[in-house]
Protein backbone atom coordinates (compact mmCIF):
# COMPACT_ATOMS: atom_id res chain seq x y z
CA UNK A 1 0.00 0.00 0.00
CA UNK A 2 1.00 3.52 -0.79
CA UNK A 3 0.14 5.32 2.38
CA UNK A 4 1.11 9.11 3.33
CA UNK A 5 1.11 9.77 7.40
CA UNK A 6 0.59 13.07 8.47
CA UNK A 7 1.90 13.39 12.20
CA UNK A 8 1.20 16.55 14.74
CA UNK A 9 4.06 18.04 16.14
CA UNK A 10 2.35 17.85 19.14
CA UNK A 11 2.10 13.65 18.60
CA UNK A 12 5.50 13.34 17.58
CA UNK A 13 7.62 16.12 19.72
CA UNK A 14 5.37 17.57 22.39
CA UNK A 15 8.59 17.59 24.70
CA UNK A 16 11.13 16.65 22.26
CA UNK A 17 11.82 13.39 24.32
CA UNK A 18 13.99 11.23 21.96
CA UNK A 19 11.91 7.72 23.39
CA UNK A 20 8.98 9.18 21.52
CA UNK A 21 10.10 9.89 18.32
CA UNK A 22 12.31 6.38 18.05
CA UNK A 23 8.21 4.82 18.56
CA UNK A 24 7.01 6.20 15.90
CA UNK A 25 10.40 6.21 13.58
CA UNK A 26 10.00 2.67 14.45
CA UNK A 27 6.46 2.50 13.34
CA UNK A 28 7.25 3.76 9.80
CA UNK A 29 10.25 1.32 9.83
CA UNK A 30 8.65 -1.84 10.18
CA UNK A 31 5.47 -0.55 7.42
CA UNK A 32 8.78 0.05 5.08
CA UNK A 33 9.70 -3.45 5.67
CA UNK A 34 6.17 -5.33 5.25
CA UNK A 35 5.94 -3.60 2.34
CA UNK A 36 4.39 -0.61 2.42
CA UNK A 37 5.83 3.03 0.63
CA UNK A 38 5.31 5.81 3.39
CA UNK A 39 5.24 9.12 2.60
CA UNK A 40 5.21 11.01 6.44
CA UNK A 41 4.56 14.99 7.05
CA UNK A 42 5.32 16.02 10.27
CA UNK A 43 3.72 19.30 11.80
CA UNK A 44 4.88 21.92 14.34
CA UNK A 45 2.93 21.35 17.46
CA UNK A 46 3.15 23.02 20.53
CA UNK A 47 6.50 24.58 19.74
CA UNK A 48 5.27 26.08 16.62
CA UNK A 49 2.43 27.35 18.31
CA UNK A 50 4.84 28.93 21.05
CA UNK A 51 7.33 30.60 18.70
CA UNK A 52 3.95 32.11 16.52
CA UNK A 53 2.63 33.49 19.50
CA UNK A 54 5.80 35.57 20.85
CA UNK A 55 6.75 36.54 17.09
CA UNK A 56 2.89 37.68 16.60
CA UNK A 57 3.45 39.86 19.88
CA UNK A 58 6.21 41.40 18.63
CA UNK A 59 4.37 42.33 15.12
CA UNK A 60 5.16 39.99 12.87
CA UNK A 61 2.64 39.38 10.35
CA UNK A 62 0.75 36.77 9.81
CA UNK A 63 2.36 35.87 6.75
CA UNK A 64 6.21 35.55 8.69
CA UNK A 65 3.93 34.08 11.31
CA UNK A 66 2.80 31.03 9.13
CA UNK A 67 7.19 31.21 7.87
CA UNK A 68 8.09 30.32 11.21
CA UNK A 69 5.56 27.44 11.50
CA UNK A 70 6.67 26.21 9.10
CA UNK A 71 10.36 26.08 9.97
CA UNK A 72 9.25 24.05 13.05
CA UNK A 73 7.28 21.59 11.17
CA UNK A 74 10.99 21.14 9.17
CA UNK A 75 12.79 20.71 12.47
CA UNK A 76 10.26 17.80 14.08
CA UNK A 77 10.62 16.23 10.24
CA UNK A 78 14.43 16.19 10.48
CA UNK A 79 14.25 14.69 14.26
CA UNK A 80 12.20 12.05 12.56
CA UNK A 81 14.62 11.70 9.78
CA UNK A 82 17.42 11.24 12.48
CA UNK A 83 15.40 7.99 14.07
CA UNK A 84 14.38 6.30 10.86
CA UNK A 85 15.98 3.45 10.04
CA UNK A 86 15.27 3.25 6.31
CA UNK A 87 16.44 4.83 3.64
CA UNK A 88 15.34 8.68 3.55
CA UNK A 89 16.81 11.74 2.09
CA UNK A 90 18.72 12.99 5.35
CA UNK A 91 17.01 16.52 4.48
CA UNK A 92 12.96 17.30 4.69
CA UNK A 93 11.38 17.38 1.54
CA UNK A 94 10.67 21.49 1.01
CA UNK A 95 8.11 20.57 -1.47
CA UNK A 96 5.60 17.90 -2.70
CA UNK A 97 7.83 17.14 -6.05
CA UNK A 98 10.92 16.74 -3.82
CA UNK A 99 8.84 14.25 -1.70
CA UNK A 100 7.36 12.52 -4.65
CA UNK A 101 10.90 12.00 -6.33
CA UNK A 102 12.36 10.36 -3.02
CA UNK A 103 9.33 8.23 -2.92
CA UNK A 104 10.05 7.07 -6.63
CA UNK A 105 13.61 6.17 -5.44
CA UNK A 106 12.10 4.13 -2.63
CA UNK A 107 13.03 6.41 0.30
CA UNK A 108 10.35 7.08 2.89
CA UNK A 109 9.72 10.49 2.31
CA UNK A 110 9.87 12.74 4.99
CA UNK A 111 8.42 16.52 4.78
CA UNK A 112 7.03 19.65 6.80
CA UNK A 113 4.77 22.36 5.87
CA UNK A 114 5.57 24.08 2.49
CA UNK A 115 4.25 27.27 2.03
CA UNK A 116 1.97 30.11 4.02
CA UNK A 117 -1.91 29.67 4.37
CA UNK A 118 -2.39 26.37 5.61
CA UNK A 119 -1.10 23.46 7.88
CA UNK A 120 0.51 20.03 7.65
CA UNK A 121 -2.96 18.50 7.57
CA UNK A 122 -3.24 20.00 3.66
CA UNK A 123 0.21 19.57 3.26
CA UNK A 124 -0.52 15.41 3.60
CA UNK A 125 -3.41 15.66 1.22
CA UNK A 126 -1.88 17.54 -1.54
CA UNK A 127 0.73 14.62 -0.85
CA UNK A 128 -1.32 12.17 -0.81
CA UNK A 129 -2.98 13.09 -4.54
CA UNK A 130 0.17 14.03 -6.01
CA UNK A 131 1.33 9.83 -5.10
CA UNK A 132 -2.04 8.79 -5.37
CA UNK A 133 -1.81 7.34 -2.53
CA UNK A 134 -4.40 4.59 -1.09
CA UNK A 135 -4.21 5.96 2.22
CA UNK A 136 -3.82 8.96 4.63
CA UNK A 137 -3.42 8.58 8.45
CA UNK A 138 -4.13 11.59 10.25
CA UNK A 139 -1.90 10.92 13.25
CA UNK A 140 -3.78 13.67 15.67
CA UNK A 141 -3.84 13.99 19.48
CA UNK A 142 -7.62 13.26 19.55
CA UNK A 143 -9.01 9.98 18.60
CA UNK A 144 -11.19 10.68 15.17
CA UNK A 145 -13.91 13.67 14.57
CA UNK A 146 -16.39 14.19 16.66
CA UNK A 147 -19.77 15.99 16.53
CA UNK A 148 -19.12 18.51 18.96
CA UNK A 149 -15.96 19.30 21.14
CA UNK A 150 -15.54 16.46 23.44
CA UNK A 151 -13.59 18.62 25.92
CA UNK A 152 -16.84 20.89 26.33
CA UNK A 153 -19.42 18.79 25.28
CA UNK A 154 -20.51 15.75 26.93
CA UNK A 155 -23.12 14.65 24.40
CA UNK A 156 -20.11 14.86 21.55
CA UNK A 157 -19.73 11.30 19.67
CA UNK A 158 -17.31 9.95 17.31
CA UNK A 159 -17.74 9.69 14.00
CA UNK A 160 -16.64 6.11 12.88
CA UNK A 161 -17.06 6.44 9.15
CA UNK A 162 -17.95 9.49 6.81
CA UNK A 163 -18.35 10.86 3.35
CA UNK A 164 -15.73 13.54 2.20
CA UNK A 165 -18.29 15.81 2.00
CA UNK A 166 -19.71 15.19 5.29
CA UNK A 167 -16.13 15.82 6.79
CA UNK A 168 -16.28 19.20 5.08
CA UNK A 169 -19.30 20.26 6.23
CA UNK A 170 -18.57 18.92 9.75
CA UNK A 171 -14.60 20.96 9.96
CA UNK A 172 -16.24 23.94 8.28
CA UNK A 173 -18.84 24.65 10.72
CA UNK A 174 -16.09 23.77 13.79
CA UNK A 175 -14.05 26.22 11.77
CA UNK A 176 -16.72 28.87 12.68
CA UNK A 177 -16.94 28.12 15.82
CA UNK A 178 -14.19 30.50 18.20
CA UNK A 179 -11.83 29.05 19.74
CA UNK A 180 -12.21 25.86 18.27
CA UNK A 181 -9.76 23.09 17.12
CA UNK A 182 -10.40 20.79 14.08
CA UNK A 183 -9.12 17.80 14.01
CA UNK A 184 -7.83 18.21 10.37
CA UNK A 185 -8.41 21.57 8.48
CA UNK A 186 -11.15 22.43 5.73
CA UNK A 187 -8.43 22.46 2.83
CA UNK A 188 -7.29 19.16 3.29
CA UNK A 189 -11.09 17.56 3.92
CA UNK A 190 -11.54 19.68 0.74
CA UNK A 191 -8.28 17.73 -1.02
CA UNK A 192 -9.75 14.60 -0.18
CA UNK A 193 -13.24 15.36 -1.14
CA UNK A 194 -11.90 16.22 -4.79
CA UNK A 195 -9.45 13.29 -5.13
CA UNK A 196 -11.31 10.77 -3.41
CA UNK A 197 -8.69 9.81 -1.35
CA UNK A 198 -9.18 7.47 1.84
CA UNK A 199 -8.49 8.39 4.90
CA UNK A 200 -8.27 7.45 8.79
CA UNK A 201 -8.23 10.29 11.66
CA UNK A 202 -7.15 8.90 14.89
CA UNK A 203 -4.77 9.45 18.07
CA UNK A 204 -1.81 9.00 16.96
CA UNK A 205 -0.36 9.27 20.51
CA UNK A 206 0.75 5.29 20.51
CA UNK A 207 2.52 5.18 17.17
CA UNK A 208 0.77 1.83 17.37
CA UNK A 209 -2.03 2.97 16.11
CA UNK A 210 -0.16 4.08 13.03
CA UNK A 211 0.67 0.87 11.67
CA UNK A 212 -2.37 -0.85 13.04
CA UNK A 213 -4.49 1.42 10.58
CA UNK A 214 -1.99 0.87 7.70
CA UNK A 215 -2.31 -2.91 8.14
CA UNK A 216 -6.11 -2.91 8.43
CA UNK A 217 -6.17 -5.11 11.84
CA UNK A 218 -9.60 -3.92 12.81
CA UNK A 219 -8.28 -2.90 16.16
CA UNK A 220 -8.10 1.19 15.11
CA UNK A 221 -10.85 3.68 16.91
CA UNK A 222 -11.06 6.72 14.64
CA UNK A 223 -12.99 8.06 11.81
CA UNK A 224 -12.70 6.70 8.43
CA UNK A 225 -13.33 8.93 5.51
CA UNK A 226 -14.52 7.48 2.15
CA UNK A 227 -14.65 9.56 -0.81
CA UNK A 228 -18.22 10.43 -1.62
CA UNK A 229 -20.81 7.95 -3.49
P1 LIG B 1 0.91 22.57 11.82
O1 LIG B 1 0.56 21.81 10.61
O2 LIG B 1 1.65 21.90 12.89
O3 LIG B 1 -0.39 23.27 12.36
O4 LIG B 1 1.73 23.84 11.35
P2 LIG B 1 -1.29 22.95 13.62
O5 LIG B 1 -2.70 23.20 13.23
O6 LIG B 1 -0.73 23.71 14.76
O7 LIG B 1 -1.14 21.37 13.81
P3 LIG B 1 -0.83 20.39 15.05
O8 LIG B 1 -1.28 21.05 16.32
O9 LIG B 1 0.65 20.09 14.98
O10 LIG B 1 -1.67 19.19 14.70
C1 LIG B 1 2.14 24.85 12.27
C2 LIG B 1 1.96 26.20 11.65
O11 LIG B 1 2.87 26.37 10.55
C3 LIG B 1 2.27 27.10 9.49
C4 LIG B 1 0.88 27.51 10.00
O12 LIG B 1 1.02 28.77 10.64
C5 LIG B 1 0.58 26.43 11.03
O13 LIG B 1 -0.35 26.86 11.98
N1 LIG B 1 2.26 26.28 8.24
C6 LIG B 1 2.43 24.93 8.30
C7 LIG B 1 2.10 26.90 7.03
O14 LIG B 1 1.92 28.11 6.94
N2 LIG B 1 2.15 26.14 5.88
C8 LIG B 1 2.35 24.81 5.90
O15 LIG B 1 2.41 24.17 4.82
C9 LIG B 1 2.47 24.19 7.15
Amino acid sequence: MRVVVSIGGSVLAPDLAPGRVRGHAAVIDELVAAGHEVAVVVGGGGVARDYIGTARELGASEYDLDVLGIAVTRLNARLLVAALRSEASPEPAVEHAEARASLRRGEVAVMGGTVPGHTTDAVAALLGESVESDLVVFATSVPGVFSADPKRDDTAERFDRLSAAELVDIIASIELSAGSNAPVDLLAAKVLQRSGLRAIVLDGTDPERIGAAVEDDGSVEGTEVVPDA
